[in-house]
């Protein structure tokens, strides 16, 4: 299995091209299901999570394209002028949890999905309960039988309702937004979650023909169309990858520029690197931010995850490892997903003084981290590791890469680029 060594202690200095989001490609790339016609999608991020929805995709019988553009595969067209087939089996599913998103848009179109109940990160249970609440509350039939969530349409197809979500679900609120686009009649979607991924799958539905109402709100108001139609849609920068990218200025004392990116998408997450004493200017084209902390240490602050537009739960881990080199205490809590401090011995075996108490984790500060051998246990908390090691001088070698796969894009190249030295290689 492939490891990532770092040789941490080098300031980064230099550029980074910011990538199309994942969480946004995947809702988009299920959206393609809605309509007989061509959805082609640019600025698509080449990774793994996006080729396991692009399987799922053709297993339906979706003809899928996918060529070089401005970065690696960044175009993606999707057709399917018929669904052949309407189950997403254990196999393709597990691999990823998002792709349970192919069941608003399967019952929408074909009026039956089955499909396995997902796996993915190992971030807690996770379950899907407010997804198929939002699916019965559109008329459908849903039976749990051997693993699978087999749903059916009444005849004529889903009629719109009002869901009502007792808490914010980002997928369920996929979920629901994209079946409720060929519903009969409206649809009311009470404390919808209003993260950017959300605000860019409505607008590209609204580019198919969807008539919405209320986006980037938590209420957003649905009126059912007979078909939607074919788009080309642009799928918006990647939120997490660029805080990520700006905590690797940070930790490093560097200064980054990170390009195709934009302030409004990363707001509480820089408001909280601003107060640690981290610089952050938007460039004059409004596409891109300058990040660096090139005077004096980090300061330890108190963070809370909460759904948009509070700190987001994917920059978690990140800011840990930044926390884990400030000065002072910090005490981050995680309200989102009840096991996602997977992070913290693997930061403590690199020096990092952390102690979890229930969902709170108190970090205090230490003078410096130091290299060691650890490993990724999930997407986000891997690349707090790597964040670590740029800092920690000496070698680090991190296993299990391939968590870092589904969601970053040349990760490596990206950093040696501005002067780190990371390098990918087969397990030794
Ligand atoms: C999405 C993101 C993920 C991010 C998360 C929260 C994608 C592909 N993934 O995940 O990176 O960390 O939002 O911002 O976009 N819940 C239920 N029942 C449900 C659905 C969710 O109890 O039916 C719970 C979850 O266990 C969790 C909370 O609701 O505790 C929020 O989960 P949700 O917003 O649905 O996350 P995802 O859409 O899975």
């Amino acid at each position: 299995m492939d490891q990532i060594i770092v040789r941490g202690g080098h300031t980064l200095n230099g550029e980074i091209q910011i990538s199309g989001a994942k969480n946004a490609g995947l809702p988009l790339m299920a959206a393609c299901l809605l309509t007989s016609e061509p959805l082609t999608l640019t600025n698509l991020p080449d990774l793994a999570d996006i080729a396991s929805m692009a399987g799922v995709l053709e297993s339906f019988g979706v003809d899928v394209y996918r060529n070089g553009g401005d970065g690696p595969h960044s175009t993606c067209r999707m057709h399917v002028p018929t669904i052949t087939e309407t189950t997403a089996p254990y196999d393709l599913v597990r691999k990823m949890r998002a792709s349970v998103l192919v069941l608003g848009p399967l019952l929408a179109r074909a009026g039956h999905a089955r499909v396995s109940l997902p796996g993915g990160c190992a971030i807690g249970t996770r379950p899907v309960d407010l997804h198929l609440k939002a699916m019965a509350a559109l008329g459908a039939e849903i039976t749990l039988e051997e693993g699978y969530i087999e749903a059916r349409t009444p005849k004529g197809g889903l009629v719109g309702g009002h869901i009502v979500f007792p808490f914010v679900t980002v997928g369920g609120t996929e979920n629901a937004l994209m079946a409720a686009t060929l519903a009969t009649g409206e649809t009311v979607i009470s404390n919808a979650a209003r993260e950017p991924e959300i605000t860019d799958l409505a607008n590209c539905l609204i580019a198919m023909g969807a008539n919405i109402d209320g986006v980037g709100t938590g209420t957003l108001k649905v009126q059912g169309v007979a078909s939607l139609h074919g788009a080309q849609y642009a799928v918006v920068p990647d939120r997490i990858e660029t805080g990520s990218y700006a905590v690797a200025a940070a930790i490093t004392g560097g200064t980054l520029k990170l390009k195709g990116t934009r302030l409004e998408l990363i707001e509480s997450l820089a408001d909280i690197l601003k107060e640690c004493g981290v610089d952050i200017i938007e460039g004059d084209d409004g596409d891109s931010l300058t990040v660096s902390r090139v005077n004096g240490r980090i300061r330890g602050v108190d963070i809370m995850t909460e759904p948009y537009p509070g700190f987001p739960t994917d920059m978690q881990a990140q800011l840990m490892a930044l926390m884990a080199t400030a000065n002072g205490a910090s005490m981050i809590t995680e309200s989102i997903f009840e096991n996602r401090f997977m992070h913290v011995p693997e930061l403590c075996r690199m020096g990092a003084n952390i102690n979890v108490h229930g969902s709170s984790a108190i970090v205090r500060g230490v003078d410096k981290l130091s290299p060691a051998q650890v490993m990724a246990t999930d997407l986000r908390a891997s690349v707090s590791l790597v964040l670590a090691a740029l800092a920690a001088e000496g070698e680090s070698v991190i296993s299990r890469v391939y968590h870092l796969d589904r969601g970053y894009e040349c990760l490596p190249e990206k950093l040696s680029a501005c002067g780190a030295q990371i390098e990918r290689v087969s397990g030794r």
